[in-house]
């Protein structure tokens, strides 16, 4: 059904496509009737998917990455999915507009997608967590991802982080801090170990603290050095942050053509997924698998999400795949791990993970 809708989202501008398509999820998973089409035209279920990382269940491995739904609007719709988990977000404090748009480029051939979106969101004022329904009428877990406004100086972005932490921890199932968009200024400049160190140490400090536990992560970017992920792997383990996103989008161009590297913002999708393995392989067999990774980057089919979790993900996300590919991505991904856990006699997703 994609392949039908697909040419004519492709004709929009790519944010306008996005706020229908997000327009529509919402408004299908309004009535019970359209949610129970949705999930049974994509979900997946059985019990070898089910898997547990950083003290969560999750019905599958697989979620959809921060970014799609900033707001958390579309949640039930996204529930009917088939998601594994929704990482809502990024949410700031105050709301804000973005940088200029155009700021979504398509590129096709290249199966990626270049942005700049510098965290537009309605804040946390006008967040929609309110209108979600009960955790435990949700199949999908809900992370919930969280960055600091733009004009917010780099000394106060703990105060932020933990400001929001307070606010939503209630209805999340993890949170994400994210420290890697290109598409703020300065914002990357808090992975290195001096300003990582004390920010997670600080969010952990109100972590602790909550009535109700939740896992915190955080989200790194692919254009570090070996160097620079050792230091945040220290950072993580003296803060006790309990895991890592890996990977952002890449500031690098390489496979794209002439014109992209002009563009502002980082690119996603298939020319980020190599590297975004290599990341995940790197931080995997450096902690010898102990530290939950969440893996992100590229991921087109069962085959990449596969590579991913061979490589040391416990769990996998999507985005840019799906753009391409549409929802079903999500079910031929779950399709395809069960398939090899079938060949190779496995029990349970979990025991694909290598690292
Ligand atoms: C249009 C767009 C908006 C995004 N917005 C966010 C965001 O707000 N916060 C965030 O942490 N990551 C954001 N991302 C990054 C994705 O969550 C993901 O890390 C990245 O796109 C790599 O995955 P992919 O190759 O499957 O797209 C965004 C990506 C895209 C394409």
């Amino acid at each position: 059904m994609y392949g039908l809708v697909r040419p004519l989202l492709f004709r929009l501008d790519p944010e306008r496509a996005h706020h229908l398509v997000l327009g529509a999820l919402r408004c299908a998973g309004g009535f019970g009737p359209s949610r129970a089409a949705l999930r049974s035209l994509y979900g997946v279920s059985d019990p070898r998917l089910g898997t547990t990382a950083f003290g969560v269940g999750f019905e599958n491995p697989v979620g959809l990455a921060a970014g799609f739904d900033k707001d958390g609007v579309a949640v039930r719709g996204l529930d009917a999915l088939g998601l594994g988990h929704i990482e809502i977000g990024t949410l700031t404090l105050r709301p804000q507009e973005g940088n200029p748009k155009p700021r979504i480029r398509r590129f096709p051939r290249e199966q990626a997608l270049v942005n700049s979106m510098g965290f537009p969101n309605a804040g946390l004022g006008a967040f929609q967590a309110a209108s979600w329904p009960p955790a435990g009428s949700l199949r999908t877990r809900i992370g919930i991802n969280l960055g600091k406004n733009k004009d917010t100086p780099l000394e106060r972005a703990a105060e932020e982080s933990c400001a929001l932490l307070r606010a939503v921890h209630a209805r999340a199932d993890y949170v994400a801090l994210n420290v890697s968009s290109p598409n703020t200024p300065g914002l990357r400049e808090l992975q290195g170990r001096a300003a990582l160190e004390p920010l997670l140490r600080e969010v952990a400090r109100v972590r602790d603290d909550l009535a109700t536990r939740v896992p915190v992560l955080v989200k790194i970017a692919p254009d570090l050095s070996e160097r620079e992920l050792d230091e945040i792997l220290a950072a993580v383990e003296s803060a006790r942050i309990d895991g890592i996103i890996a990977t952002n989008t890449t500031l690098d161009r390489t496979g794209l053509p002439e014109l992209a590297r002009g563009l502002p913002g980082g690119t996603s999708g298939a020319p980020l997924r190599a590297r975004s393995t290599a990341v995940i392989r790197f931080l995997a067999q450096r902690t010898q698998g102990r530290l939950p990774i969440i893996g992100v980057g590229g991921i087109r089919g069962a085959e990449d999400a596969l590579e991913k979790i061979r490589a040391g993900a416990h769990l996998v996300q999507v985005y840019t795949g799906m753009v391409y590919a549409g929802p079903g991505l999500v079910r031929t991904i779950l399709r395809g791990l069960l398939e090899v856990c079938e060949r190779e006699g496995l029990r349970n997703v979990a025991e694909l993970r290598g690292g």
